[in-house]
């Protein structure tokens, strides 16, 4: 049937019924916000190249996420960031760490909050990379072994589930086997699965002082060039015991997340990255983009291509934005 007895425009006509067939909506309850931590006593530091987010001492952490956990975002995800540095990365799985630290206050004040942690090394390397670094390689075995005593720190501290960003081969299997042996069978695993070798990082590496002292991450983070292979590290991230698969960057692979979610039918979260963020910030500081509106019409649209998580910086501004009532989702 032709126009003009076909008349797409009428499902357009007001509000109401634009509603009443809308496709794709999201709640605050599909978000994760990202933290990074840093030690001390009623520290705030603002990051230049994100603003609005701060690095925060455990003590302010704990208050800012029981300010928007009243609001609705029940879900975190921690980087730590400022600790010694070594070759071996020996804070990345110290039991005292700043990480375990956090986990622990934030369950303590706040049970019913969803604690995640990210699981990787560069935070805590001398060099910046994401694994061991011998005779100038990434040494991807021995890598995997002090992933696993990270993540094992993590969840004896009380994490709720880890989330493995390093990209080496194996990982997610070997901290299944070390959380199976320590009967944590029902911690899930949210595993990094296709995460780009990307240029939206850069803010990130700003934040939590991690960018790579030589060379890059591409022997070990995906090149944006592919999508079939995304496929392949899903599925078998899922043979080694992930829970939860995510793609990151989001904005410029809708489309890998729109193949994960299609051909894997597990639950798919996309990391909207601080570069991202960042160049929302920017243009809306500029007037050039009226942020709100925006940060609604890309949420959506990730949800839209097959998300059901999203790791997003702007979780907690859009919460307030709700409550004051100048977004509605
Ligand atoms: C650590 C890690 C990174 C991000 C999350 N975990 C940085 C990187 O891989 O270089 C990036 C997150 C963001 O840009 O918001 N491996």
């Amino acid at each position: 049937m032709f126009y003009p007895a076909l008349r797409l425009r009428r499902l357009r006509n007001n509000q109401t019924i634009r509603d009443m067939v809308c496709e794709t909506s999201f709640s605050l309850s599909n978000l994760i916000m990202p933290y990074f931590v840093i030690a001390g006593e009623n520290k705030k530091n603002a990051i230049g190249s994100m603003p609005g987010i701060y690095r925060y001492s455990i003590d302010l952490l704990v208050e800012e996420v029981k300010k928007y956990s009243a609001l609705g975002v029940k879900a975190v995800i921690l980087f730590g960031v400022g600790e010694e540095k070594d070759d071996v990365a020996s804070r990345a799985y110290a039991e005292d760490g700043l990480i375990p630290n956090a986990v622990t206050a934030l369950k303590n004040a706040l049970p019913e909050v969803f604690v995640i942690t990210d699981v990787c090394l560069c935070e805590y390397t001398s060099h910046g990379h994401c694994g061991l670094v011998l005779n100038d390689c990434i040494d991807n075995d021995k890598t995997i072994e002090l992933l696993g005593a990270s993540a094992l720190a993590h969840v004896r501290a009380g994490a709720d589930m880890v989330a493995p960003s390093d990209m080496m081969d194996g990982r997610v299997g070997y901290i299944r086997q070390a959380l199976d042996e320590e009967c944590f069978t029902n911690i899930p695993i949210l595993s990094y699965s296709a995460k780009y070798a990307s240029n939206f990082y850069g803010p990130f590496r700003d934040a939590a002082d991690c960018a790579p002292k030589f060379g890059d991450r591409r022997s070990y983070q995906m090149d944006f060039r592919n999508s079939a292979e995304a496929l392949r590290e899903v599925s078998q991230d899922l043979e080694e015991g992930a829970d939860i698969v995510m793609v990151k960057p989001a904005l410029s692979y809708l489309d890998v997340i729109y193949r994960v979610k299609a051909e894997s039918k597990m639950p798919v979260c996309a990391y909207n990255v601080s570069g991202e963020y960042s160049m929302v910030k920017a243009a809306s500081q500029n007037s050039w983009l009226d942020e709100k509106k925006t940060t609604v019409e890309i949420l959506t649209s990730i949800k839209r291509a097959g998300a059901d998580l999203i790791i997003t910086y702007h979780a907690n501004e859009l919460a307030r934005w709700i409550k004051d009532g100048s977004v509605s989702i």
